[in-house]
């Protein structure tokens, strides 16, 4: 079907609206408000087998076409989460949600695609991605894949652009913490793998914590009998941040290379993303809503359970660098918010019952991101509608090199769409969330605007508090390299070279001791 056959159909214009074929497939929404990352509109969106055919006033249709009302709400781009970790092996846990609770999940939270990390198989991308193509056969939205890589020899390299011409892969992401686990890289890794991302056109990526030296502080910790977890927090400072993200962020320039700095924590780390952005190096910052949401204090909490909960890396930090990093969202210095959501359960957050070291890392958040980031960055007035379509939604998809086809609500587009309604409210309980997880970090909050529909694939799948999903709905959506982070890389490389100075000539000399 043509595109302007469709645009018939939806009964654009005079003349259209009459002989629409009957099919559960299309939907109106109408009476909007309709939020794109550099624009917003009162518009209606007609959509047919789960692509947006039209942005349009007063879109006329036939009987057959399910209609929505919006009138009073927002319509906008689903929600990607670029940084979720499901059904993935920890070294002490398996998280609990997988690819369909997770994306359950989701859904009911406004977020219609994620990204998910590859773990490799002893070092292997390609069994790795086997391993996590089986795992999301049971998906019920959308998801892409970052491949990690934890260690460095030819088949790696070779691996790598494999991924990225025959898998759909633009992202490689690489651990500077986590000493004694198989995945933390040195520097000279770092390199290898930051010259390959640059050749491949694929980003790369850092969890950006100096683990030789948390390492150090872990062991001081326990030394001093400090085991709970606020040991965990005490034992990785922001300075550790800091540190490794400056440390990444000089190296990828080194190389001339984008880089994307995930769950950026602290002031320490987002000042040096601000310091180089400043200079004009590509450097990408993403805050994680934990981070924004949270502070430190709840790892002091004296019942363990509520203090594992917390527990994750880099260390949610004390009040002060959340506001800083809302801040740095609002004037542009961190571009789109991620959750890191990575769940385990009470049980398996007390294998560290006594040894803040054997609590399974991670907090949830794949359902609450968007509730939450508007509850705190719109109601509080620090951004504006657009610019909260930018942060959750539009940015990810540039980013990612799969805009507009994600991340917007335009003619061609998939139909992940979301209705935000800004008068109602939200709760948060685990009572009602629709992770597997038996605890939430955000248990009891409330705040204003509620995601009343989410739209995916062109199917109503999140309405009236109800879920309607169906496992192996989901598509893996392949990820092409050279997003624009990349335009103008090359030419920064020919300048450079440009203006190397020819070498300096320098005769044999007889007296050549010249000290
Ligand atoms: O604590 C965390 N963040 N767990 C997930 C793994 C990671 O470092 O992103
Ligand atoms: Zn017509
Ligand atoms: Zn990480
Ligand atoms: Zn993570």
């Amino acid at each position: 079907q043509s595109n302007s056959n469709q645009f018939c159909e939806a009964g654009i214009g005079d003349g259209c609206g009459t002989g629409i074929s009957s099919s559960n497939s299309k939907l109106l929404i109408k009476g909007g408000t309709v939020v794109n990352a550099h624009y917003q509109q009162a518009a209606d969106v007609y959509v047919e087998d789960g692509i947006i055919v039209a942005v349009n006033p007063n879109i006329r249709v036939s009987d057959d076409v399910t209609v929505i009302d919006a009138t009073g709400k927002y319509v906008m781009p689903g929600g990607i989460d670029p940084h979720t970790h499901l059904e993935t092996d920890n070294p002490f846990a398996e998280s609990v949600d997988d690819f369909f609770s997770g994306q359950a999940a989701a859904l009911a939270g406004g977020t219609t695609m994620h990204i998910d990390f590859v773990m490799p198989v002893n070092g292997s991308l390609t069994a790795g991605f086997e391993a996590y193509e089986k795992k999301a056969k049971k998906s019920c939205m959308d998801y892409g894949f970052h491949v990690v890589i934890t260690k460095w020899d030819e088949t790696v390299s070779k691996e790598m652009e494999l991924m990225v011409k025959e898998k759909g892969i633009n992202s490689f992401k690489f651990f500077m913490a986590y000493k004694g686990f198989d995945v933390m890289v040195n520097d000279e890794l770092l390199l290898e793998g930051f010259k390959k991302c640059k050749s491949l056109g694929a980003l790369a990526m850092v969890h950006a914590e100096n683990g030789d030296a948390v390492y150090e502080g872990i062991k001081k910790m326990i030394e001093l009998g400090i085991t709970g977890p606020e040991g965990h927090a005490l034992s990785r400072p922001a300075v550790l941040e800091g540190e490794a993200t400056a440390r990444a962020i000089r190296l990828a320039d080194f190389v001339n290379t984008p880089l994307y700095v995930v769950h950026v924590m602290s002031i320490d780390a987002m000042e040096e993303i601000a310091k180089a952005r400043k200079s004009g190096q590509r450097v990408i910052g993403e805050p994680v809503i934990s981070g924004l949401a949270l502070d430190d204090s709840w790892l002091w909490h004296p019942d363990f359970d509520i203090a594992a909960k917390y527990v994750m890396s880099p260390p949610i930090r004390k009040k002060g660098h959340d506001e800083a990093l809302k801040a740095a969202l609002t004037n542009g210095i961190l571009q789109l918010v991620g959750t890191d959501h990575c769940a385990f359960n009470s049980t398996q957050k007390a294998l560290g019952i006594d040894d803040f070291r054997k609590i399974p890392n991670g907090v949830n958040g794949i359902e609450e991101r968007m509730h939450l980031l508007w509850d705190i960055m719109i109601e509080s007035g620090q951004i504006s509608v657009t610019d909260y379509v930018r942060l959750t939604s539009t940015e990810c998809a540039r980013i990612f090199n799969i805009y507009p086809r994600k991340g917007a609500i335009l003619p061609g587009s998939d139909a992940d769409i979301i209705i935000l309604n800004p008068n109602s409210s939200f709760e948060i309980t685990a009572k009602s969330h629709h992770s597997r997880l038996d605890t939430n970090v955000y248990e009891g909050r409330r705040g204003k605007g509620k995601i009343e529909v989410t739209i995916a694939g062109g199917k109503v799948v999140w309405e009236n508090n109800e879920l309607k999903v169906v496992p192996g709905t989901g598509r893996y959506i392949e990820m092409a390299p050279y997003s624009y982070v990349f335009d103008g890389i090359d030419k920064k490389d020919a300048f450079y070279l440009n203006s190397l100075q020819a070498p300096v000539k320098r005769a044999k000399s007889s007296t050549s001791n010249n000290f």
